[in-house]
């Protein structure tokens, strides 16, 4: 489809993220049946995500939101800066870590680190996209939504220079 001046392809459609969606607030409400744990959202691109996953949830639940930065445009820095931090007290808590992507495993490697020191009760971490290809991680992802190439792609949630987070599927961009 053209998009106001880019050609774009989709990789992921609205109704088969839905259904995914759906499945993993499944098992979240399996694994957290009884508890209230605290979902962890990585701004900005995890936050469409992270509105349809919670309303998907049988089990209550409480969010905050930490914002970082390690990419420019489709090039990744590989560093990773804090620009705003969760307000919640973890400590002792259920933390469920909610990421769009991952990509270069740098970004949520960073906030896995992060969040233990804080000494929560467990953590668990949840992402809607994988690149398996290129990610470098020495933990374990416990809920990937999809596996990608290793594309860069938008909507739902993930922009290019800001842009495209609000459209509905996943794409990649063919040419501008
Ligand atoms: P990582 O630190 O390299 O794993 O990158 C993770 C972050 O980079 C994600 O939270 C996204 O914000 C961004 N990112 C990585 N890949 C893409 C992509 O294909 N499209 C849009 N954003 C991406
Ligand atoms: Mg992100």
């Amino acid at each position: 489809m053209h998009f106001h001046g880019y050609e774009l392809s989709p990789v992921i459609f609205d109704e088969d993220i839905q259904k995914r969606v759906h499945e993993i607030a499944k098992k979240l409400s399996e694994k957290f049946k009884d508890e209230v744990p605290i979902l962890i959202g990585i701004l900005n691109g995890s936050f469409i995500f992270m509105a349809d996953l919670i309303r998907a949830l049988d089990i209550d639940c409480e969010m905050d939101f930490i914002k970082l930065a390690s990419y420019k445009g489709s090039q990744s820095t590989g560093t990773v800066r804090l620009l705003k931090d969760i307000s919640a007290d973890i400590t002792d808590r259920h933390v469920v870590i909610v990421e769009d992507i991952i990509d270069s495993g740098l970004t949520i490697k960073f906030i896995k680190d992060r969040m233990e020191d804080a000494g929560p009760k467990s953590i668990t971490i949840i992402t809607l996209l994988l690149k398996p290809d290129v990610a470098i991680l020495d933990f374990p992802i416990d809920i990937v939504g999809f596996e990608i190439a290793p594309e860069f792609v938008v909507g739902y949630g993930l922009d290019y220079d800001q842009k495209m987070r609000h459209l509905p599927a996943i794409y990649r961009i063919e040419k501008e």
